[in-house]
């Protein structure tokens, strides 16, 4: 009993004593507008969970002083945060953390998501570990989220699914596993996605609702199945290095597209012509893949953009395409390592004394005389044409790399 009454004396007094320190703090803060406890509590934590090790002089976080406030400090302290007053004047909020990545080591705390007004959170190239806390579910406000080039590990948190105001997500370059949750792919504000350079897998059915997505780069990772069907507002698209199979027919209503790099998967079928034809692709990848068949039409009617085409390492076969002349903007070609055989057409020829500066044929199955134009070409111009049945003199210094005995490409007319 008498323990009891001195605990409800003590709890009283301490509730005393807290109305007494939250008077007192209230004090300056309606003169002052100090940063809100809870953002500084929090900033105290984010500091705890980085190794001091790493945190070098001249840091940002080595300014962070809590003997000044955050907010308000009007000297070199706690570079790397920005901070808003709300319109009715009560605490200031910590609204970016925009850390230089300079390899701190450590955690990224739960106590992140405390930060309510964080529009911000930038932290790429440093050393963080662990997974992202599932409390950055609680950062409604942020449009930016960008941890690229740490050691983050585990899967990507659903919870920012629910960012609906995220514009910029960059996780690439981290350990992160699993799949892209389903609510991400709902972010109607996103603008730039990228999760390469992970341990990602899974099948990705539909990204139709990321209706305002401009770049896409999910290279590097394990991704398969089907490719999926994408938004068509995108620009930029990089699958690279992944094992989609399929063909690639998806990717054909992409009328804004300018880059795309599907190179490193099991892509098969069809180069098809109307990828060739979306009219401002200015680079297209499609390297190493299974593809056996390129349909190339005249499009010298369409201004078509393309620059680069890569091709290489693929099943094409049947004669080189003589139609990749009326591309007015194409000036580097490689369509090594595949099976195309018969005569190299002699508007290859002229388009390298004008256009063309890169034309990769090696390792093909082409015969017959070198066009004349290419004993001719400038030295500005790079081509190889190694390993074919060509009649390619030893003296023409394109012709280095050797050729293979001409019965090696027999039969493949056939094909
Ligand atoms: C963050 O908020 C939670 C829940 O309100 C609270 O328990 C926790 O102590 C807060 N952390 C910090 C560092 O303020
Ligand atoms: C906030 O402070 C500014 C300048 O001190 C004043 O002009 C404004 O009326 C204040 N707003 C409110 C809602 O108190
Ligand atoms: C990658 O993810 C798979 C599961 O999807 C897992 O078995 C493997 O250990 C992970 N590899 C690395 C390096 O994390
Ligand atoms: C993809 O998802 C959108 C909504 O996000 C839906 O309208 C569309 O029908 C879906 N497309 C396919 C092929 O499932
Ligand atoms: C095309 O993709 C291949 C394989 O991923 C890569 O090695 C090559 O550098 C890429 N080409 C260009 C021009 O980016
Ligand atoms: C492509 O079409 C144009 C006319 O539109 C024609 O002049 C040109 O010879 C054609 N080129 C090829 C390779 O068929
Ligand atoms: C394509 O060529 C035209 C005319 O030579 C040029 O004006 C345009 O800038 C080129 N486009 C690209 C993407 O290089
Ligand atoms: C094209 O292929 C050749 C030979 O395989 C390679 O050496 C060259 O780097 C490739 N060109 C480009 C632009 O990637
Ligand atoms: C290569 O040698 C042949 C004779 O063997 C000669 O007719 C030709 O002009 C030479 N070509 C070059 C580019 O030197």
């Amino acid at each position: 009993m008498v323990k009891r009454i001195a605990t409800n004396f003590v709890s009283s007094l301490n509730s005393l004593l807290s109305i007494i320190i939250a008077t007192l703090c209230l004090i300056p803060s309606q003169t002052h507008s100090l940063t809100l406890k809870s953002d500084i509590n929090s900033l105290r934590e984010i500091t705890h969970a980085i190794d001091p090790n790493s945190v070098a002089p001249y840091s940002y976080i080595h300014s962070w002083d809590f003997r000044v406030d955050p907010c308000e400090s009007k000297g070199p302290q706690f570079l790397g945060i920005l901070c808003d007053l709300p319109l009715d004047n009560s605490s200031s909020r910590i609204t970016a953390i925009d850390l230089d990545g300079i390899g701190y080591e450590g955690f990224l705390t739960p106590a992140i998501g405390n930060l309510t007004e964080l529009t911000i959170l930038n932290i790429n190239n440093n050393k963080f570990r662990g997974p992202i806390p599932e409390t950055i579910g609680n950062l409604r406000k942020l449009t930016r989220l960008s941890v690229s080039d740490n050691f983050f590990t585990g899967v990507i948190p659903q919870e920012i699914g629910e960012l609906k105001k995220l514009e910029y997500i960059d996780l690439s370059m981290n350990r992160f596993s699993g799949t892209i949750p389903y609510d991400m792919t709902s972010l109607r504000r996103l603008t730039y996605l990228s999760l390469s350079d992970n341990n990602l897998s899974g099948r990705i059915h539909n990204l139709t609702g990321l209706w305002q997505l401009d770049t896409l780069d999910i290279s590097f990772n394990q991704f398969f199945g089907d490719l999926p069907n994408l938004p068509v507002s995108l620009r930029n698209v990089y699958f690279s290095h992944n094992i989609f199979s399929g063909h690639m027919t998806s990717l054909k209503n992409l009328i804004h597209l300018r880059w795309l790099d599907i190179s490193n998967n099991r892509l098969s079928g069809a180069i098809e012509r109307d990828i060739l034809s979306l009219r401002r692709v200015i680079h297209l990848n499609v390297s190493f893949n299974r593809f056996t068949s390129m349909d190339v039409i005249n499009y010298s009617g369409q201004r078509p953009q393309l620059h680069l085409l890569e091709a290489q390492g693929n099943n094409l076969r049947g004669n080189l395409p003589i139609n990749l002349v009326s591309f007015t903007n194409l000036t580097i070609i490689n369509l090594s390592n595949n099976q195309f055989h018969g005569l190299i057409p002699k508007e290859y020829g002229q388009k390298l004394r004008t256009l063309w500066r890169q034309l990769y044929l090696d390792h093909n199955f082409l015969t017959g005389k070198l066009p004349l134009e290419f004993t001719h070409t400038t030295t500005n111009v790079k081509v190889s044409l190694g390993n074919n049945c060509l009649k390619c003199p030893t003296n023409v210094t394109l012709c280095r790399g050797g050729q293979r005995p001409e019965t090696e490409c027999l039969g493949q007319h056939t094909i």
